[in-house]
């Protein structure tokens, strides 16, 4: 299963952070638009998070928009020093709730500052450039020069500790690692969509975090009647197998998967503690692969 390991934690910029995370995205209204219909809960999911060793959370001033970053400031502000916030610019939103593209300079430049008023920030530890090319979930060829110099050079201004990519092609990484560091690469991948895998192992070499989102399979949870029955096998949810696997795949691999439900929460976290073979894991992984054929 390429460079697979049992670590529990992985390094993400200077930070050594769990490789159980949280993404925040769920924690806004309906289509990830205004705000959640019980606030309280999100509030208590946040907090929850970070009282079970949860470091690392994903974020984008456009969930919402401002909404998920005014949870996360209003849950756990001041902010522990080992948390590792992740947040993305590139996309902005309309009054419909529709995503709009924001990938010119000064849309670059009003998101990194968008998001250091929302998360009441000096300095954002990591921020990806979400690009825009592809369909959304499978990303597309395209430069991305002037949009990642544009990010660079907010780096170079203190305003960036860390620079990741999200939804990009092989070639947008070489292409962005030719002009500053990256830490991360935030691309759709999960136990049935991997057409990923060569560039897994190829920032897994680099001792970059892949991070894969909708790793559950985001709006519509993964279908597999073999997951489901591998998973009631081994007295697992599915969902956990799934992670579990994510897990075992890679040791640079990052989970985040998202949840407005603290019982969702609690399970995906105990994940972590899943123990079975890698080669287990990897037949699995075979098998779902082939069913989804
Ligand atoms: N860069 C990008 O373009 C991009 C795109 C999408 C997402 N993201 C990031 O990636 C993160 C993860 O993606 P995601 O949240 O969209 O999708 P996901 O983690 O694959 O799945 C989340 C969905 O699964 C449900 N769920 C979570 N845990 C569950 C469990 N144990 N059992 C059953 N259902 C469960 C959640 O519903 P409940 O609320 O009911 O638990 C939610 O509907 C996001 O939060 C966001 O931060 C990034």
């Amino acid at each position: 299963m390429g460079n697979t390991s049992n670590a529990r934690t992985y390094k993400l910029g200077d930070k050594t952070v769990a490789r159980i995370g949280y993404g925040a995205m769920q924690l806004a209204g309906p289509g990830v638009f205004g705000a959640p219909k019980d606030p309280d809960a999100a509030l208590a999911v946040l907090r929850g998070a970070i009282a079970a060793g949860v470091n690392h959370i994903d974020t984008a001033d456009f969930y919402g928009p401002h909404i998920t970053n005014q949870l996360i400031r209003e849950a756990l502000y001041p902010y522990p020093d080992d948390l590792v916030i992740v947040t993305k610019v590139g996309a902005s939103r309309g009054e419909d709730g529709s995503w709009v593209p924001a990938q010119a300079p000064a849309d670059l430049i009003r998101g990194v500052h968008d998001n250091l008023r929302s998360l009441q920030l000096d300095v954002l530890e990591v921020v990806n450039l979400r690009v825009i090319e592809g369909t959304g979930r499978t990303p597309a060829e395209g430069s991305i020069e002037e949009r990642f110099t544009t990010l660079a050079e907010l780096q170079r201004q203190g305003l960036i500790r860390h620079l990741g990519l999200s939804n990009a092609t092989a070639s947008q990484v070489k292409e962005a690692q030719s002009i500053a560091p990256i830490v991360c690469v935030q691309n759709h991948y999960n136990l049935v969509h991997r057409a990923d895998d060569p560039l897994v192992d190829t920032l897994a070499e680099q001792e970059i975090a892949y991070v894969p989102f909708f790793p559950l399979g985001g709006f519509s949870r993964l279908q597999s009647e073999v997951l489901d029955a591998e998973a009631h096998q081994h007295g697992l949810s599915p969902m956990q197998l799934a992670l579990a696997w994510l897990l075992a795949r890679s040791s640079n691999i990052l989970l985040i998967p998202g949840t407005s439900r603290i019982e969702h929460l609690n399970e995906n976290l105990a994940a972590a503690e899943i123990n079975l073979a890698t080669s287990m894991l990897s037949r699995i992984g075979q098998t779902v692969q082939k069913e989804a054929r």
